[in-house]
């Protein structure tokens, strides 16, 4: 299984002087020094953590892969059109929120989500769409041409450790054997942390998982390198 990190809370913790420290750059390339697949970031609506200047840079710097998770908008599309990362992750978004709260409305919004996926599947970025772990969203999901989804795991993040836990971890299970069925590839995240993740290891066939601020929590007391490293050797199979 490969690890993905959300870098959004160095730039949150960045933007609170309005200067430059913590660096995104040496961040990103610390990152790449453990061995990470692949670096994400969410440019917003409202830009309150990563900035459009950021995923310029990162685009240009990074040897891995960029994935730009972006709220399904025309504003969104034509900057990943122009910037091509190697992937897009496609989640809802609300101004209010404190981080992305639910998956994409893929079933209510199938015609808009074919329109978007394919400028960027043709333009050879791989498109994932971010669903919660239901069949009807992911019927839906196998509609677009997106190649990717990536199923929340929040569900099962607040639920670990008590008696839901196993519900929501087979949602997870079966809505990734389902979409795989369907041609899908299924990468995971939102909410996993080194207590919770192991389980994903349970999942077939993950490709990719999506963690931002259980590593970067980490990071404060134990250094990046080493967050990372040990999230790394974690999922490792
Ligand atoms: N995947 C997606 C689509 C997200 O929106 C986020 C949060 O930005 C993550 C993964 C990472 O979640 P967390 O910060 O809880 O690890």
């Amino acid at each position: 299984m490969l690890l993905g990190v959300n870098i959004d809370h160095i730039a949150t913790l960045r933007n609170a002087r309005g200067g430059v420290e913590p660096d995104l750059i040496e961040c990103a390339k610390i990152c790449e020094k453990v061995g990470v697949a692949g670096i994400t970031t969410h440019l917003r609506e409202d830009r309150r953590h990563i900035k459009d200047a950021d995923v310029k840079t990162l685009k240009t710097i990074l040897k891995t892969r960029l994935n730009l998770e972006m709220a399904m908008t025309e504003e969104m599309l034509k900057i990943a059109l122009e910037l091509k990362p190697a992937a897009c992750c496609i989640v809802p978004e609300k101004r209010q929120e404190l981080t992305t709260e639910g998956g994409l409305d893929v079933a209510s919004q199938l015609d808009k989500a074919i329109k978007f996926v394919k400028p960027l599947e043709e333009a050879k970025i791989a498109v994932s769409l971010f669903i919660d772990p239901g069949l009807k969203q992911i019927s839906a999901a196998s509609k677009t041409g997106a190649e990717f989804i990536e199923l929340h795991t929040g569900q099962y993040a607040e639920a670990f450790g008590t008696e839901s836990e196993e519900n929501e971890f087979q949602k997870l299970k079966e809505a990734a054997i389902f979409a795989q069925s369907l041609g899908l590839k299924v990468n995971a995240g939102h909410g996993l942390n080194y207590e919770n993740v192991h389980r994903m290891k349970e999942i077939p066939d993950l490709v990719e998982l999506n963690i931002g601020h259980s590593i970067i929590s980490r990071a404060v007391f134990v250094g990046l390198e080493v967050a990372v490293g040990e999230m790394k050797q974690l999922i490792s199979l």
